[in-house]
């Protein structure tokens, strides 16, 4: 299946003035790693983490970025920029930023579409609601997020994207899913891109789940077929938190 990766999602957390010692430590505690290491940090702190990261194993990744190259969007930071700065990866559609933020499945479509063509690597973030788990909707919806994500991107530029499965019933709540029901969701998102493109395609794409992953469910999640890594919030903040995650991929 994909190559496993095990991101951290800072969200609003850590000064930019933190992140250089906190990177250093994420790259000690985290050496030798059997899967690829990623810090997504807010934007301000980018500068400090890609020092810090630099000509070690962790890479570096945004939060969010602008679909169009440059221009009237005040407030905005275009991939352009993030590339600039040396920056590896982006998450797109995080469903804090669906939530409070308007972003939608087009507009998350089009930051893909944008993160690929500048080489940036987009985390894509699906996931469905407490709501409509119990309408027993699930992989309907995420298939509408996946299908609409992925339009107007070639085969060839698929197997670049990381698609992080997170419901949002477990996001920040210490409720995770099982193993069994992220595998279900990870080894349909998995058939719908092999329907999309091809079964060895999609074989070839990374999918991770997010939603309260610690190091006490990691080494359950991570077995499973369908699961190559993690999007990793609060346990991100914490080295000695991070660290066992990322052991688990062993
Ligand atoms: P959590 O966040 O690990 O704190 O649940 C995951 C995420 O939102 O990516």
């Amino acid at each position: 299946m994909g190559k496993y990766i095990i991101a951290g999602n800072w969200k609003m957390n850590k000064l930019p003035s933190e992140t250089y010692d906190f990177i250093k430590e994420i790259e000690k505690v985290t050496m030798g790693a059997n899967c690829e290491v990623v810090c997504c940090t807010p934007y301000v702190n980018l500068t400090e983490a890609v020092r810090a990261a630099k000509g070690t194993h962790v890479k570096i990744g945004a939060e969010n970025l602008h679909f169009e190259d440059k221009g009237a969007f005040t407030g905005e930071v275009s991939a352009d920029m993030l590339c600039d700065l040396g920056v590896d990866y982006v998450i797109i559609g995080h469903s804090e930023r669906r939530q409070y933020f308007a972003e939608t499945d087009e507009t998350v479509n089009k930051k893909t579409i944008k993160a690929l063509e500048k080489g940036l690597i987009p985390i894509v973030c699906v996931g469905e609601s407490l709501e409509e788990r119990e309408a027993g909707i699930t992989m309907d919806l995420i298939a509408i997020q996946i299908k609409k994500a992925f339009a107007n991107i070639s085969a060839e530029d698929a197997k670049k994207v990381v698609v992080a499965y997170e419901p949002i019933w477990a996001i920040g709540t210490g409720k995770t899913a099982t193993a069994e029901q992220a595998e279900e969701v990870c080894k349909g998102i998995r058939e719908i891109l092999g329907e999309l493109y091809c079964v060895d395609c999609a074989k070839e794409i990374t999918i991770q789940y997010g939603g309260s992953m610690n190091d006490q469910n990691a080494a359950e999640l991570l077995a499973k077929t369908n699961i190559d890594g993690g999007l990793i919030g609060g346990a991100s903040l914490v080295a000695e938190k991070f660290a066992p995650i990322v052991k688990a991929c062993d």
